[in-house]
């Protein structure tokens, strides 16, 4: 197929929907599409803006995939258009804008067989596999992240999530309240901890054997898999993914065991299909991050603690005018804020106006615990970083701490990102960006890790 060629069924297609034929620019663009070329080399080459070159190849991109039953991105578009155009050719011949309806009704026609053909050869029952997921008998707040996964998952197709967030604030929580809820739209749903195992193969055995009652291919599981995502609509959770990345280096460098996850992750994106794939993680990595979420089937869910006194309800506190306070200083992250409450029940009574009196912020074992386990992950340059920052008592720009570190411009540059890629250090927007800890946090680093 040559750009001729491509041109004129795109033509054809565009035609079809808006009674209108590609212009100069629409025309250009597509060439660049096809070529390979980004937006940016594409705008140079025809004096736009990269904006409106994006503008002019995303509705463009739109129309394709409204007209082709399938989704048409810059990615697939040479692939999928090259597919189609062969399919299409075969049936009736290209270059006729009259016959066009008739190609776009035998290609609908063709994708429903398609469809059917793999409902006929799909197994019958539906597989959910619990097991490794928590019982949540208490859920509180939270309302607006229910909402954006449920956007995301079932308007959007999203298929690559990442709900990311501090060790405590409730990742776990929400996604197994989501699935809760929302169990019945999905033909498969399964959950699985990388705390418990690792193993990609086992995981992906576990689930073909679920769906296809034992008959697992040994070789090709990847295909076989893909194929599953493909007939059915799955739903996988893999919880705890920060145990498949190094410790003592920067944040999400995937372990050399455990790069075959890598190879997932971004195939779950880059493969067409119609499940989705949730990663909870107290670390980011590079793969769950997307610059063009237009072009990208990725979100990131990053959770900030909770607002809400509601949470506090039924744990019998006295004062309720006062927990709102108490929210504030553990910055509404519900395990350090059950770690408190029982520490001001057996202390205080559960008065906890006398415990705010005392005007100290306890770092409870139970807390230390969790973020010496953190911190232990943390590379040196980061540990020096967030050392540095919790002797400032305010935030702090980056030449502040550059100034009062020996460490090169490109390792402190490095090692905030990371500490934010770890929700360990908070950016604080404004017209000098500074940069902070958390008052857990601080307080965490100032009496526990000072030599
Ligand atoms: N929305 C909520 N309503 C009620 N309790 C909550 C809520 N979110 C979290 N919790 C409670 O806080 C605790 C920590 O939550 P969760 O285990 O989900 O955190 P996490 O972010 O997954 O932490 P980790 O990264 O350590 O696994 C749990 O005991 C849970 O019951
Ligand atoms: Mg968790």
């Amino acid at each position: 197929m040559d750009v001729k060629e491509v041109l004129q069924f795109a033509d054809e297609l565009v035609f079809a929907q808006t009674g209108k034929h590609l212009d100069d620019i629409q025309e250009t663009v597509i060439k660049g599409v096809w070529q390979g070329q980004t937006y940016e080399t594409i705008a140079d080459e025809c004096h736009r803006s990269e904006s409106h070159v994006r503008d002019i190849g995303y509705k463009l991109l739109q129309i394709l995939s409204k007209q082709l039953g399938e989704d048409v991105n810059k990615y697939n578009f040479r692939s999928t258009i090259e597919r189609i155009y062969v399919k299409s050719s075969q049936v009736i011949g290209i270059g006729n804008h009259h016959k066009f309806n008739f190609c776009s009704q035998t290609l609908d026609q063709s994708h429903q067989d398609n469809q059917q053909n793999q409902a006929k050869s799909k197994p019958s029952s539906n597989f959910h596999d619990l097991t490794l997921a928590p019982k949540i008998t208490h859920f509180y707040d939270r309302t607006t992240e229910l909402q954006t996964l449920s956007h995301w998952l079932t308007h959007q197709n999203t298929r690559l999530i990442s709900v990311l967030g501090l060790s405590g604030i409730g990742k776990t929580t929400l996604v197994k309240q989501f699935v809760d809820l929302n169990l019945q739209q999905f033909d498969v749903v399964v959950w699985k901890n990388l705390k418990l195992s690792q193993s990609l193969d086992g995981i992906i055995t576990e689930i073909l054997t679920g769906v296809n009652h034992d008959s697992v291919q040994p070789d090709n599981k990847l295909t076989q898999l893909f194929n599953v995502l493909r007939q059915k609509k799955c739903l996988i959770i893999l919880d705890d993914i920060q145990e498949l990345f190094i410790k003592g280096d920067w944040a999400g460098q995937f372990k050399t065991e455990y790069k075959n996850y890598q190879n997932l992750f971004t195939m779950m994106t880059e493969i067409e299909h119609q499940s989705s794939l949730i990663l909870i993680s107290q670390e980011q990595c590079q793969e769950m991050i997307c610059l063009d979420e237009e072009l990208y089937p990725i979100k990131c869910l990053e959770l900030e603690g909770v607002e809400s006194r509601s949470i506090m309800k039924n744990w019998g506190l006295k004062d309720d005018e006062t927990w709102a306070q108490l929210i504030k200083l553990y910055e509404g992250n519900p395990v350090y804020l059950k770690d408190i409450v029982s520490l001001i029940k057996n202390i205080f009574g559960g008065k906890v106006a006398d415990f705010l009196n005392e005007d100290s912020l306890i770092v409870t074992k139970d807390m230390k615990s969790r973020l010496t386990k953190l911190f232990k992950r943390l590379s040196p340059r980061e540990q020096e970083i967030v050392l540095q920052l919790s002797k400032f008592e305010q935030p702090v720009s980056r030449e502040d701490l550059r100034q009062s570190l020996s460490l090169s411009s490109m390792d402190l540059m490095n090692g905030l990102e990371s500490l934010r890629q770890r929700y360990l250090v908070k950016r604080i927007e404004g017209e000098q960006v500074l940069f902070d800890l958390s008052l857990v946090v601080r307080e965490y680093v100032r009496t526990c890790c000072q030599n």
